[in-house]
């Protein structure tokens, strides 16, 4: 049976990746996006890429009717992606990032329950551990939101797993997601927002093809191998494979389940500037800046549970997370 997905922010950076390989995987897939964040074009080079019509609901999250009338379309799950992701942005519109990520979950619950859509997948992220220095990070450490971003993370999560608690045919995968970069092997979708980026890979991006100058690094002076922050980088097709094995846990297993993606290796900023650098063939000039408030200086994945849970192992490098980001940003325009 072929199992009927729906994908808020299915038009975004993750969600377009997500897209692709559920459709590989057989799962038929309907996007639903308000563009606010993703660029008109998307479905059309997703179509160009798996030759088939890409189903799209043009709606908002935030908008409860709209909501009722999707899920009413007949779907047997849900991958949550539509939100506001900026840690920066959020703490100047806590408002806007409650309504998108709070209420407008709430929406998509209360249609699914009206429904009776039992599955969903829910991204969260790396942010609810804060700046914990407990390396690597597990799925038990302690949560320490310090942005509104993350707190609005926090919420989703209780929401859902409460929600399940209370009904127990409702499963919840929970995907705490570390730093994904890179694009797809077609070079045609990446990580492309409409608004502008805020990431270190996407800053490198945009410094390679000239238009911005050079990339600021934000602090040279942390405990780590050569005093810039350490991330982990998971390239965004491993993470969107991840999105197939989550749902095909819920569907097999019938229970939820909460995982970190990531690849359980950190990189420093200056090892992405090289590694970039080499793979582009451009140098990437840089400054250094004061540490960025709320930075930790080292985050990585304890990547166990998600290989017991879900079968689930990183496959691609920096290299390839890289030069699959170059060969889509140096395309554009
Ligand atoms: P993105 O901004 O590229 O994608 C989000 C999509 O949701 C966009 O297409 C946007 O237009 C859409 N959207 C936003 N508000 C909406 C609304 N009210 N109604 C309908 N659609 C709406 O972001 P992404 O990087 O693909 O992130 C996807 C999810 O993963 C988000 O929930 C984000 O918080 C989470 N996450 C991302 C990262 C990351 O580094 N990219 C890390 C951890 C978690
Ligand atoms: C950030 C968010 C995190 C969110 C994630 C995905 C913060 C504090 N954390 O993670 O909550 O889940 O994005 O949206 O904002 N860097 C530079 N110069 C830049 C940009 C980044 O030096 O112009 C450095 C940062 O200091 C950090 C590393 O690069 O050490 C990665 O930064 P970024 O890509 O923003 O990701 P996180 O900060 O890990």
């Amino acid at each position: 049976m072929t199992h009927r997905i729906l994908l808020t922010g299915g038009a975004g950076f993750i969600g377009s990746h997500t897209y692709l390989a559920l459709v590989e995987a057989g799962y038929a897939v309907t996007i639903l996006d308000n563009f606010e964040n993703a660029m008109r074009d998307v479905p059309d080079r997703l179509q160009a890429i798996t030759g088939k019509p890409v189903p799209v609901i043009t709606a908002d999250i935030r908008n409860a009717a709209q909501m009722q009338d999707a899920l009413g379309q007949g779907f047997d799950g849900v991958v949550h992606f539509a939100a506001l992701k900026s840690v920066g942005d959020g703490e100047n519109n806590p408002l806007g990032y409650y309504q998108s990520n709070c209420a407008g979950l709430m929406n998509v619950v209360q249609a699914m329950e009206h429904h009776g859509v039992k599955n969903i997948v829910f991204s969260s992220s790396a942010a609810v551990y804060g700046a914990t220095d407990q390396m690597p990070i597990t799925e038990d450490t302690p949560l320490e939101p310090i942005s509104v971003y993350a707190r609005t993370k926090v919420f989703g999560e209780d929401l859902l797993s409460a929600y399940a608690k209370a009904n127990p045919d409702f499963h919840v995968g929970i995907l705490r997601y570390f730093n994904p970069v890179g694009a797809h092997a077609s070079g045609l979708i990446g990580e492309d927002p409409s608004q502008p980026p805020s990431n270190l890979m996407p800053v490198i991006a945009r410094v390679a093809n000239g238009q911005m100058e050079a990339l600021q690094v934000f602090g040279d002076d942390y405990p780590t191998v050569d005093g810039t922050g350490v991330r982990d980088y998971i390239h965004v097709e491993d993470l969107a494979r991840g999105h197939v094995l989550s749902l095909d846990a819920l569907f097999k297993n019938q229970q939820g389940h909460l995982v970190n993606l990531g690849t359980g290796q950190g990189h420093s900023v200056l090892e992405m500037v090289a590694a970039y650098g080499k793979v582009s063939g451009r140098e990437i000039p840089y400054n250094i800046l004061p540490r960025r408030p709320g930075d930790p200086a080292v985050s990585f994945a304890d990547v166990a549970r998600a290989k017991e849970v879900l079968g689930f192992a990183a496959q691609h490098d920096l290299s390839t997370m890289c030069a699959s980001n170059w060969a889509f940003s140096s395309k554009e325009k």
